[in-house]
């Protein structure tokens, strides 16, 4: 069974598979029938403690992203929803792709996750007011699919004014590079992806692998763009050199990883994490300036305006 955000059943639309709810016993019992419109079941049969644990069955699991992808093109284009909204189902829509691809980086999933980040992009590119309420959704998690999430939000929205709104840059290829920069990392071990203390050279060389490993499974996907994999490969490699895993330097360091990682240090500074408290937005931005030499000043004027 998989989980799924309630939140992204949009009301008055028609429950793209069966449905399940999880009991207090822990048993997964029938909830509603595909095709049953959504808005009538959930204020009828679902008390707000339920809302919680809806499921569907691993089977239909794309009959759920495809729901969900067709949803939020409409919604997205839609002339008349509110930005807060279009926001709100695009970013519960790109985390739950992002924790399935993690947890399972088939490339049917990676399919799903690219086809999602479609009207994720087109929203940003579109919508200033919709981008800020992004920006402002961005939840500071420890979760790899949280955080990739955030960096995939802050990399595109950065992309659009550095780049400029006309510019020829394809932002829906470097979409699908910024959310899946971390990918490799679902190859990582566990114990030491969250090992609360120092790690050791051994495991700092695990570690270390993650773009290369995250590079070959978005190739094995089949749906790698010269684009993604340049940002998935790139994203750790600093200008003076001593970034993994080829020690770039600054001009060899493609200007879609640099962004990548000034999103990336801005999302790992606000979220709380083993080795440190989370900052404040303000208290971020002004270390990243102040402090953070390597990474590129115009990139960092640019990205201060996203929160202005
Ligand atoms: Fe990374």
């Amino acid at each position: 069974m998989f989980p799924i955000d309630l939140f992204c059943l949009h009301p008055e639309s028609l429950a793209p598979c069966d449905l399940y709810k999880k009991t207090e016993d822990g048993e997964f019992v029938f909830f509603a029938q595909k095709s049953m419109q959504i808005n009538r079941m959930v204020k009828e049969n679902l008390t707000e403690n339920e809302k919680n644990k809806i499921y569907v069955q691993d089977d239909d699991i794309d009959f759920y992203f495809n729901y969900l992808n067709s949803e939020l093109m409409q919604l997205v284009k839609s002339p008349t929803a509110k930005s807060e909204k279009k926001a709100e189902a695009v970013y519960s829509s790109c985390k739950v792709i992002m924790q399935k691809v993690f947890e399972d980086p088939r490339s049917e999933f990676v399919n799903h996750a690219c086809d999602l980040i479609v009207p994720t992009v087109d929203l940003i590119i579109s919508n200033d007011n919709a981008t800020r309420h992004l920006v402002n959704l961005t939840a500071h998690d420890h979760c790899t699919y949280v955080h990739s999430t955030n960096v995939g939000i802050f990399s595109i929205a950065l992309a659009r004014i550095f780049f400029g709104a006309n510019s020829s840059h394809d932002l829906q290829k470097l979409g699908m590079g910024f959310f899946l920069h971390d990918l490799g990392k679902c190859k990582i071990p566990l114990e030491i992806l969250n090992k609360p203390g120092a790690l050791t050279s051994d495991e700092r060389k695990v570690i270390n692998r993650h773009p290369e490993e995250g590079r070959n499974l978005l190739s094995e996907s089949g749906y790698a763009t010269r684009e993604a994999e340049i940002i998935v490969l790139q994203h750790h490699e600093r200008d003076d050199g001593t970034g993994y895993p080829n020690g770039l330097n600054g001009s060899e360091i493609h200007p879609y990883a640099r962004i990548c990682r000034l999103a990336d240090v801005y999302e790992a500074l606000t979220s709380d994490r083993p080795y440190h408290r989370k900052r404040t937005t303000f208290e971020a931005l002004k270390l990243i300036k102040e402090e953070m030499s390597d990474l590129d000043q115009d990139l960092i004027g640019c990205f201060i305006g996203l929160f202005a």
